[in-house]
């Protein structure tokens, strides 16, 4: 396990990103919830529930699959997936839900609530409410609703109730802010089981350390079956949960090169793409200092991706320290290019990853054939069941009958 994860100083700020931007009224309860993170990390039996609900009921750890028709394909790197789509529920999102489910029960909160964007932390969060009995909301933009219909569907079947944003650009970030004005008025009841590593402190440090099992195990897995470490390792970037626990087990090993993929949507136009770093600037959302995509005048910009879970305006304040340190590098794909890699990958190996994951391959593909020698790892956070929709309508060519 590193020594060197990032440790945020006592008001959350990894450099002078992250912090609590709040109003007063969720100062307490933001306090509560670091106080109860830290004691139930210290807990043997807390620790020991979730690693039995991770194992048993989430399908950890996940493998470490090497995907050599695709590596022979493209003739440079040799590639391995870790496969966080074949966790429960179909991406990582499992991980911090089961995580924060145990807190809330741990704190007598009896009601959760959550946003989502891709729906996949939606029907993760459904789904530990209904395991332990306990009511579920979930906000969701009217948008994102329409194109992961069947995750809308799925959060019913759980017993959650899915409630629909209109506000703004109604997609992630609006879904945020009816979350945070729920959490306001029902606080002394409600849990909010945020989805990504974003927001106040203490949720960017809490989501990270109940995902931190990705990059442990990738990390224990590749020393154990070639003895080395990966030279790339490759993940997609919404809030940025999933990256940040591959990355973590692997900060202090310099020679690993981490490459974060943000959606560079239809262009590099703001208002075209969520591609933070590059189209962005540090501001405030949410509670939250990050990279942010907004204009001249400090407004929140609108963003586009294909994937409703890349599809948010901030990074995560972890991401924001470490591409300023030089420790992450962070590059984006586009809906295009995104699309033909979810191709290739079902086509090469027999697996069709989530669009968000899909931005992880794309430049792993763009980068392969250069790297002859190199080892790569791509982490694939999502299977692609929830963008049949999608895939149907950017490839119609395959939605007709065959000839004989
Ligand atoms: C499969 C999948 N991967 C990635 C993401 C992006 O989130 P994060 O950056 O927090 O991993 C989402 C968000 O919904 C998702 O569903």
């Amino acid at each position: 396990m590193s020594t060197t994860t990032q440790t945020p100083d006592a008001g959350g700020h990894f450099g002078p990103y992250g912090g609590r931007y709040v109003p007063e009224t969720l100062m307490a309860p933001l306090e509560e919830l670091e106080r109860a993170f830290h004691e139930a990390q210290q807990d043997e039996g807390f620790r020991a529930e979730l690693k039995d609900l991770l194992a048993n009921f989430a399908g950890r750890p996940t493998p470490l699959y090497e995907a050599k028709r695709l590596s022979q394909t493209l003739g440079g790197a040799r590639i391995f997936i870790k496969r966080e789509d074949l966790l429960h529920t179909g991406a990582h999102k499992i991980n911090n839900c089961l995580g924060q489910i145990l807190l809330a029960r741990r704190m007598g909160k009896q009601r959760i609530i959550a946003e989502t964007g891709a729906g996949q932390h939606g029907v993760a969060t459904a789904t530990v409410c209904a395991l332990f009995g306990l009511e579920c909301v979930v906000y969701m933009g009217e948008e994102d609703m329409r194109r992961q219909r069947l995750n809308v569907f799925r959060m019913r079947m759980l017993g959650a109730r899915v409630v629909s944003v209109t506000s703004g650009s109604r997609t992630l970030k609006d879904a945020v802010s009816e979350a945070m004005r729920d959490w306001v008025t029902n606080v002394s009841s409600t849990h909010y089981l945020l989805g990504s590593a974003l927001g106040s402190h203490p949720y960017p440090m809490m989501v990270r350390e109940f995902h931190r099992c990705t990059g442990d195990e990738a990390r224990a897995q590749f020393l154990e079956r070639i003895g080395r470490l990966p030279d790339t390792i490759f993940a997609c970037v919404g809030g940025g949960s999933n990256a940040i626990g591959v990355f973590t087990a692997f900060i202090g090993d310099a020679g690993v090169k981490l490459v974060g993929v943000e959606a560079g949507g239809r262009s590099g136009q703001l208002g075209e793409h969520a591609a933070r770093f590059s189209g962005g600037s540090p501001g405030v959302l949410q509670g939250a200092y990050s990279y942010l995509l907004q204009n001249e005048d400090g407004q929140v910009s609108l963003t586009h991706s294909v994937s409703a879970g890349l599809d948010y305006a901030l990074v995560g304040p972890e991401h924001a320290w470490l591409h300023d340190q030089g420790r992450a590098e962070y590059v984006s794909a586009t809906d295009t290019a995104a699309l033909a890699a979810a191709k290739t990958l079902a086509r090469t190996e027999g697996i069709i990853p989530a669009l968000e994951s899909a931005h992880a391959v794309a430049e792993a593909l763009r980068r392969a054939p250069g790297a002859k020698d190199e080892v790569y790892l791509i982490n694939l956070s999502g299977r692609g069941d929830k963008d049949t929709d999608i895939y149907r309508e950017n490839f119609p060519e395959l939605d007709k009958d065959d000839a004989e």
